[in-house]
């Protein structure tokens, strides 16, 4: 098991490239299901879900090969096993997203239930209410959603929202499924991530009938069938703002490129509002700190409102501020796992509910910690860069789900961090 070793405090200035979207690829390779052939997608980060999701769908009968150049592909031809086993579902969540592609293409689907999450519980009611009312019959046997469609669905309008918003996969399972039922669909209260918008416009590309795209409404007229797809996915806007942050934190420059900066408002009028200068530039931005850090409220909500998957990499930034700020978690109440490890290394951070009072520090000081979920981790990075001493983190296959090798983009930044095998 990998272990980051991180010297610090450094200043990190220099020029680092995002990648593409872990969170839109994972569905779109989901959608490749609905086009019987070879698609062919660009711009999939190399991560360990993105393996896992690849392995998924080859358990199901696809064909699945990457490029050196990061292109994809996966040949859908033949599906011969609709089933989402347990053994690669329990290693990533996001298995859950082909339930709706192989239900709308073969009529049944049997998709292992995700399991408990360090992030908290996290339910999939709406996957399956929003695929009832396309009239799919669901029980649940040994631990296995089972949907049958033997006639096929049928459009309707469904409602999507549940206690803590709109749900994302949910949107994107009703989604795919709505495109080759018969008639007309419309999801209310749809996610409005860009990831979202991403998976409607490479369904529309595949012959799909999808409107409303980013809005909280979408409609989607049924079609008979949809073909193979050579997409593009979008650049990852949470691997922008934590790199965003690793310039604030360290009271750095950096350029940032592949970053848009228009589905990344929230977390930018955040950090504005904290004294952190970023400036469009190109197909990017520019983001420095020169004055101390000023504290600053965060409500995490679903987009366009403050990204949940970045609240941890704040919460490490805030705790330098000179004051106290408040954040509040309102999309997973309990994801608060940095908490205990961030007062490791002298943070002043104390949880009430789903809401976390951060007092600001002058300095954190290293320590030997537990990574314990991909943005705890990446929270736990930022913190070891601007810490006085030599930082530890067990368990960073956390962080390699969704970050291609960290400290590879980060080192010739200025960053001093090893990776270890132990
Ligand atoms: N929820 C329900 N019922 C459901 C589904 C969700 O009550 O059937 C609740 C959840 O418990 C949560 C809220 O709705 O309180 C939102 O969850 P959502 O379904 O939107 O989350 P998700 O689709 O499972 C995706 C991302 C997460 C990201 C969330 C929120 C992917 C692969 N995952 O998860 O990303 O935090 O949306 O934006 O897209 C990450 O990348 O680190 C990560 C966890």
């Amino acid at each position: 098991m990998d272990t980051f070793v991180i010297d610090g405090p450094v200043r990190l200035s220099g020029s680092v490239r995002v990648s593409g979207s872990k969170n839109a690829s994972l569905p779109i390779m989901a959608a490749a299901i609905l086009g019987p052939g070879k698609s062919t997608l660009k711009a999939v980060p190399r991560l360990s879900d993105i393996s896992v999701c690849g392995e998924l769908l080859g358990r199901l009968g696809c064909k699945f090969t990457r490029e050196e150049d990061g292109r994809l592909w996966i040949d859908s031809t033949v599906i011969d096993n609709p089933v989402g086993e347990y053994e690669v579902v329990r290693r990533m969540r996001a298995s859950i997203c082909i339930l709706g592609p192989l239900l709308a293409r073969c009529g049944r689907a049997e998709v292992s239930m995700p399991g408990g999450c360090a992030i908290g519980d996290r339910p999939v009611n709406l996957h399956v209410k929003g695929l009832q009312a396309l009239g799919a019959r669901i029980h649940l046997k040994n631990g296995y959603i089972i949907a049958e469609a033997p006639d096929g669905l049928t459009g309707t309008d469904v409602f999507m929202g549940g206690p803590f918003g709109s749900t994302v996969l949910g949107t994107a399972n009703v989604l795919m499924a709505a495109t080759l039922a018969r008639g007309r669909t419309t999801i209310e209260s749809a996610a409005c991530e860009p990831e979202i918008a991403d998976l409607a416009n490479c369904l529309n590309r595949m012959g799909a009938k999808i409107t409303g795209i980013g809005s909280p409404r979408l409609m989607i007229e049924g079609v008979e069938q949809l073909q193979p797809v050579e997409y593009e996915v979008i650049p990852d806007r949470i691997e922008a703002g934590t790199f965003m942050v690793a310039a604030a934190i360290t009271a750095g420059e950096l350029r940032i490129e592949n970053c848009r900066l228009d589905g990344m408002m929230a977390a930018v009028d955040r950090l504005r509002n904290m004294g952190v200068t970023v400036d469009a530039a190109g197909a990017g931005c520019v983001v420095s700190r020169r004055d101390p850090i000023r504290p600053a409220d965060v409500t995490t909500q679903p987009y366009p409102g403050f990204p949940t998957d970045l609240q941890a990499q704040f919460m490490a930034l805030l705790s330098l501020a000179e004051g106290n700020s408040v954040v509040i978690e309102k999309v997973f109440p309990d994801r608060f796992m940095h908490v205990a490890e961030l007062n490791r290394m002298a943070a002043n951070l104390r949880k009430e509910g789903s809401a976390v009072i951060v007092a600001g520090v002058p300095k954190l000081i290293a320590a030997p910690v537990m990574a314990s979920d991909l943005r705890a981790s990446a929270a736990l990075v930022l913190a070891g860069l601007a810490a006085e001493g030599t930082t530890t983190i067990d368990r960073v296959y956390h962080i390699d789900r969704g970050y291609e090798r960290i400290e590879e983009r980060l080192n010739p930044l200025g960053a001093r961090i090893a990776r270890e095998n132990v």
